[in-house]
């Protein structure tokens, strides 16, 4: 299959500021002149941003990397998970083709995209809001057939069921992913057979469609709000440049970083398996140079300032509440919440920012307390209200 640029391309692209952030960061995750391997996660995020791949978008990824854009294009054209052309406004959805779900009715399924979207994979619908394709084993075969729609799988499809899917979908709702025939994972349809009496702290849907639940970002275009960036070593560095009188190394100007940054090897040095150094060679006998320098990385926010909330170290006599009622706070994070002395929920709602960047920096998921709102949660909850979450779990019991 010939994978070519698609023939109408926007004028231009750049980054939402927080994806630049982010794509910024990922930059350093590479060591020195090696930057170019940050190419998959920056394709991809500017895929997630606008949907699919548009050459704008691979230049200006080749460009922060100092890449030749032919470089880049290789990669975005290799790649099938690089959509070049246009997809759904709402969704794209990738239906499993490969035996289990063939075996289970995958083809019943493209019959109903074929009937509700389009003719043929890679076209848009007629009010444009989806668009499809086949591909391979998506490694969910005990729960097929199936399909990745957005960033999730929709499991143990039946056509009618795929079909509401995107009906809901075109509605503006997004179901919650997972097995849609009640199962709770990959266990049998009747139950489970062994291990009945185990207690898995089980949260209201599976960990993965817990977490697309939690997260909400199952089909939505990512602008770099949803998760923080987690970078400890920049931030690390950002908070030595902040102390005392510490004396630290001299830093390096940007010049100097810039040039560091320029991949290698260079042309005098040997030829690699990629052929870099004939290109590199090639480009600067022609007088231009053979990379363009690397984009220097912004510096990461500083960190919010810590401040210790007033603890617990036992709830009180009327019993801990329930923290899982918070939205977000599964049975993991209630039994570190509760470690830390935290119980109920109005200590969760008395806490302050420089209070919350302290919990937050003691647990696995930073930023959460923030992107899913726990003091405003908490607050109604400790006043004796539900949210809507709330009310969802409660049911959920
Ligand atoms: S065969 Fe469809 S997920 Fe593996």
């Amino acid at each position: 299959m010939l994978r070519r640029l698609h023939h109408e391309q926007p004028e231009s692209f750049a980054f939402t500021p927080e994806n630049r952030v982010w794509a910024e960061a990922q930059i350093t995750k590479y060591p020195e002149g090696r930057q170019a391997s940050a190419i998959i996660p920056l394709l991809w995020r500017a895929q997630e941003q606008e949907g699919w791949l548009s050459r704008p978008a691979i230049e200006h990824v080749a460009d922060m990397l100092g890449l030749d854009y032919i470089r880049a294009l290789e990669v975005a054209t290799f790649y099938f998970m690089f959509q070049l052309q246009p997809v759904g406004e709402v969704a794209h959805i990738q239906v499993c083709g490969t035996l289990s779900c063939m075996i289970c009715g995958a083809e019943d399924l493209m019959a109903v995209l074929k009937d509700k979207v389009a003719e043929h994979p890679h076209l848009l619908s007629a009010d444009g809001k989806f668009s499809w394709e086949e591909v391979e084993c998506l490694g969910s075969c005990s729960n097929a057939p199936m399909a990745q729609i957005g960033k999730d799988y929709y499991e143990d499809l039946t056509p009618e069921r795929l079909g509401e899917i995107i009906d809901e979908m075109a509605a503006g709702k997004v179901p919650v992913p997972g097995p849609q025939n009640g199962r709770y994972g990959a266990e049998p349809l009747a139950g489970l057979t062994s291990l009945t009496d185990y207690d898995s702290g089980k949260t209201q849907y599976n960990a993965s469609a817990q977490l697309a639940v939690d997260l909400g970002d199952t089909v939505k275009r990512i602008d770099g709000t949803e998760v923080p960036v987690t970078t400890p070593w920049l931030d690390a560095k950002t908070r030595a440049g902040k102390g005392k009188a510490k004396p630290t190394a001299p830093k390096k100007t940007s010049a100097a970083k810039a040039k560091a940054a320029e991949p290698k090897p260079a042309a005098e040095t040997t030829a690699d398996k990629t052929g870099a150094t004939k290109q590199a060679a090639k480009a600067v006998s022609k007088g231009k140079p053979a990379t363009k320098p690397a984009a220097t990385p912004s510096p990461a926010p500083a960190p919010a300032k810590e401040k210790k909330p007033r603890t617990m170290t036992a709830p009180r006599k009327s019993g801990a509440d329930d923290l899982k009622l918070i939205g977000g706070v599964g049975p993991k994070l209630e039994a570190t919440l509760n470690e830390l002395g935290f119980w109920h929920f109005d200590q969760i709602a008395k806490w302050t920012e420089a209070e919350v960047a302290w919990v937050d920096a003691r647990l696995k998921f930073k930023g959460r307390i923030t992107r899913d709102n726990w003091i405003d949660q908490a607050k109604t909850l400790a006043d004796g209200g539900e949210t809507e979450f709330s009310r969802k779990a409660r049911k959920g019991k």
